[in-house]
């Protein structure tokens, strides 16, 4: 059994992976505080009130997922995620793959903008020069509704994958899969990252002006 980790899972977008991870895999839900990751678990379980659930998903510290996980998602904001990794970062164990979930959105007024690096990197390519080199990084997620996930309402999205590696893109698809209606699609290199990153503040914005509940991305192919 992998074992998958969130770091920063007490959010919308961790809570919902982790529910839906927790069918298939040992998943740490992970917090900078453990009783707050405790009591994040302690919701799901009330609120879902599955066996898979109450077998399968703990509550942790974020230094220990970052230290006994396989697959490990960061979802925080991207306000957060470089700081985040900073300081995790000689906790990693090496040898696991790190999936970014950090989209490049801020709040500016009534609108959501870009957050974007002078440098023109984007937060997973930032990510990566933060940890070991041994820990693969992959950017996804981005542009999938948390809280379609968590009511687990029937979902038909696409979710763009960036890494530089094909057998970690392949590990990080068939985690992507195993959640029903989501389809991986290979973007490419983690150079690439920052265009899937960026995606997420145009859904927010399309979604609020034209009373669109939770857009996602889908490729429809003729
Ligand atoms: N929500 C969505 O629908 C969605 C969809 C796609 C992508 N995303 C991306 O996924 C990430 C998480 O989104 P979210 O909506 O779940 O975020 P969120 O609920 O605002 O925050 C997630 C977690 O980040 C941690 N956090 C907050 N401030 C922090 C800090 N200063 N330092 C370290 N950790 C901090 C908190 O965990 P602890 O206090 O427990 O440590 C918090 O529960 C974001 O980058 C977002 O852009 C979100």
């Amino acid at each position: 059994m992998t074992r998958v980790g969130l770091i920063g899972g007490t959010g919308d977008l961790g809570s919902a992976l982790a529910l839906h991870f927790s069918k298939k895999h040992e998943v740490f839900l992970g917090s900078r505080n453990l009783d707050k990751a405790k009591s994040a678990v302690g919701d799901i379980y009330s609120e879902k009130n599955r066996d898979y659930v109450k077998q399968n998903l703990k509550a942790a510290e974020n230094a220990a997922v970052a230290k006994e996980c396989d697959i490990l998602v960061l979802t925080v904001p991207c306000e957060n995620a470089l700081e985040t990794m900073e300081n995790l970062s000689a906790k990693f164990r090496g040898d696991q793959v790190l999936i970014s979930a950090v989209a490049a959105v801020t709040k500016k007024g009534d609108e959501f903008r870009v957050n974007e690096d002078a440098s023109g990197s984007s937060f997973a390519q930032r990510i990566k020069q933060r940890i070991p080199d041994s820990v693969n990084v992959a950017a996804a997620f981005q542009t999938v509704p948390a809280n379609v996930l968590y009511r687990e309402k029937e979902i038909s999205a696409d979710v763009p994958v960036a890494t530089d590696k094909l057998e970690v893109y392949e590990n990080v698809a068939s985690l992507v899969s195993e959640i029903s209606g989501l389809r991986p699609l290979y973007l490419g290199s983690l150079d690439l990252s920052g265009e899937v990153e960026r995606l997420t503040a145009l859904l927010l914005n399309i979604g609020k002006r034209n009373d669109l509940k939770s857009p996602t991305l889908k490729f429809p192919s003729f």
